[in-house]
């Protein structure tokens, strides 16, 4: 096997992937710690931005509130440099950018400055070259948060639930993502979608799988992910579920997901070739 180049030799930006959906529960947060977490297992330098006042994906991370009191808050406000706000994880490779509730007030707070949408994308910037690869973590809403990690990103993922308003979901995010590429990032690509709590038991999860897959054709990722208890459980654990139990269904998804994931991006030599 080939080392991969590490984040830093090239110098140039690693990829920032907003993971987006405007539904709640789909799986977003699942799949931007998850796939983070198997990603610098897999050698990467990975860092996940929490963009969502709930916060799920800097708990899921095992970072309590001693660790959050500087976040992204103080970031997209313009307190503190995003590099000052990292925190390092107990995953290899893996560093978080914490969410706190307040980020809820960032909305009104950013109300009168016209170049709002783009706070984001300025405060990584200057962070990105030392990462292969930024993921963000958007709240379930089409709000300034979404917006401004949609300007940011090269590209978004989006995690489909299979079930049954699935298409008329995804139609949604489809149609952010065009006015983002009209409005202030017009290179934002489909990085790609994550067919997520996939039940084989049921005929609806198959039914699901083939129209997205008949709808959004070689858009959507080989790998789908299992509904898998373990999944559940790891968020109370702190741990991604990797750790928590690398040999369950869903450690091994989410482990094949960033394998197909790095695959598509050309292997390790992406950034060599860039
Ligand atoms: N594949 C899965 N199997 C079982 N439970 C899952 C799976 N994916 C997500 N969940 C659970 O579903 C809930 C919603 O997932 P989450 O990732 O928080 O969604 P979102 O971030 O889109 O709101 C969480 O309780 C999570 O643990
Ligand atoms: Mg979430």
């Amino acid at each position: 096997m080939s080392v991969p180049a590490r984040a830093g030799e090239t110098g140039a930006p690693g990829r920032l992937v907003a993971v987006a959906n405007q539904k709640g529960g789909v799986g977003k947060t699942t799949t931007a710690v998850n796939l983070a977490a198997a990603v610098a297992e897999a050698g990467r330098e990975v860092l996940l931005v929490d963009v969502d006042p709930q916060g799920n994906a800097t708990t899921h991370l095992g970072l309590g509130h001693a660790k959050r009191r500087v976040s992204l808050y103080d970031v997209l406000l313009g307190r503190v440099p995003a590099a000052n706000a990292v925190q390092p994880t107990e995953i290899a490779n893996l560093a978080v950018l914490p969410s706190v509730v307040d980020l809820s007030a960032v909305e009104v707070e950013l109300a009168q400055d016209a170049e709002r949408n783009l706070r984001l994308r300025n405060a990584l910037e200057p962070l990105r070259a030392a990462y292969d690869l930024v993921l963000v973590d958007c709240p379930p809403s089409l709000g300034v948060l979404t917006v401004n990690a949609l300007a940011a990103a090269d590209g978004v993922l989006i995690p489909l639930q299979c079930e049954f308003f699935a298409l008329e979901g995804l139609s949604m995010i489809l149609r952010t993502v065009d006015r983002v590429r009209r409005g202030s990032n017009p290179k934002l690509k489909i990085e790609g979608i994550v067919l997520t709590m996939y039940d084989r038991r049921n005929n609806l999860s198959d039914q699901v799988a083939a129209d997205v897959r008949g709808f959004m054709g070689a858009r959507v990722f080989e790998t789908v992910i299992p509904r898998n208890v373990r999944i559940s459980e790891a968020p109370s654990y702190g741990q991604p579920v990797g750790r928590y139990d690398v040999q369950c269904a869903g450690a091994i998804a989410y482990a094949h997901l960033a394998r197909e994931y790095l695959g598509r991006l050309g292997g390790p030599d992406r950034r060599r070739a860039a």
